[in-house]
């Protein structure tokens, strides 16, 4: 990794944290897929999603409106997803349960590169791509549908109650799962350390998580190549890509645990 005498400066200072710290953890968003080619929420949609507005095809209302576009949007992004692979942050990321068993990543990604690279504790803020469940939660919120075809251009009948499945992600003015929002809420109050890794901070309530983390006396060690809204709270701040900062960091903290 090319580091900038700044940067190289915020490793050692974020190795040194971490070296002294009971319990990290990780709040990850969109930056941290970047470098395994997922576009950031703040990038403009390529391709033939360019032209829809993110809210036309991730609303509930945009899913009564027209199912069969919001199924191919999200039919696309699965499709997309299969042919994407972890980055070595990722993989840095799942080395972390390793020196901390209780490290816990809590992602507002909806892509499974955690798990993929293998994370275990993983907190899902937004729901996840891959998992369909019935509309209508005809069995409870949420009632999840093992479905895995790719074939369909319109969304499949609920084989309990027959309205159309959809994709078990959050949609814009939707609530997030409570569970998973009150665990978030949990870890950043124990945590000692909190990376923030790839995110703008400017969605709620995720982005409320690293202040209340700093509240309750956590440091704060963010990874973002540019500044951001979470920056002005940040400890340390490494401006660099989370695909190479990681690594650099475990290697760092690797270094001088023998
Ligand atoms: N490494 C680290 N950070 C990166 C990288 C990288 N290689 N590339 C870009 N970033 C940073 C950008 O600078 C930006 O600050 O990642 C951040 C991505 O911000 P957003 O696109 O806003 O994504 P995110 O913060 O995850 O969005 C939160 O908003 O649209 C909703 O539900 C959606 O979960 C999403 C939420």
């Amino acid at each position: 990794m090319e580091t900038s005498p700044t940067n190289q400066r915020g490793l050692q200072d974020a190795a040194a944290l971490l070296r002294h710290s009971a319990a990290p953890a990780a709040l990850t968003g969109a930056g941290v897929s970047r470098e395994s080619g997922i576009p950031t929420f703040r990038e403009a949609q390529t391709g033939l999603w360019a032209q829809y507005d993110p809210t036309e095809l991730a609303t509930p209302e945009a899913f009564h409106r027209n199912p069969e576009l919001v199924w191919q949007f999200y039919q696309s992004r699965r499709a997309d997803l299969a042919a994407i692979q972890p980055n070595p942050g990722h993989y840095a990321l799942a080395a972390f349960e390793t020196r901390y068993p209780d490290f816990s990543i809590i992602t507002q990604n909806v892509d499974d590169l955690h798990e993929r690279a293998g994370s275990k504790n993983v907190i899902r803020l937004h729901g996840r791509l891959s998992a369909n469940k019935c509309s209508a939660d005809c069995k409870g919120n949420p009632t999840p549908i093992d479905y895995t075809g790719i074939e369909s251009l319109k969304p499949p009948p609920c084989p309990h109650c027959g309205a159309p499945l959809r994709p078990d992600v959050v949609w814009f003015n939707e609530m997030l799962p409570p569970r998973e929002i009150s665990l978030a809420g949990e870890i950043c109050a124990s945590a000692d350390v909190l990376l923030v890794i790839g995110t703008s901070g400017m969605v709620s309530p995720a982005s409320l998580l690293p202040a209340a983390a700093r509240s309750a006396g956590a440091m704060i060690i963010e990874i973002n190549p540019q500044i951001s809204e979470i920056s002005r709270i940040a400890h340390v701040h490494i401006a660099a890509p989370s695909g190479q900062a990681l690594p650099a960091l475990l290697r760092l903290l690797e270094s001088t645990s023998l």
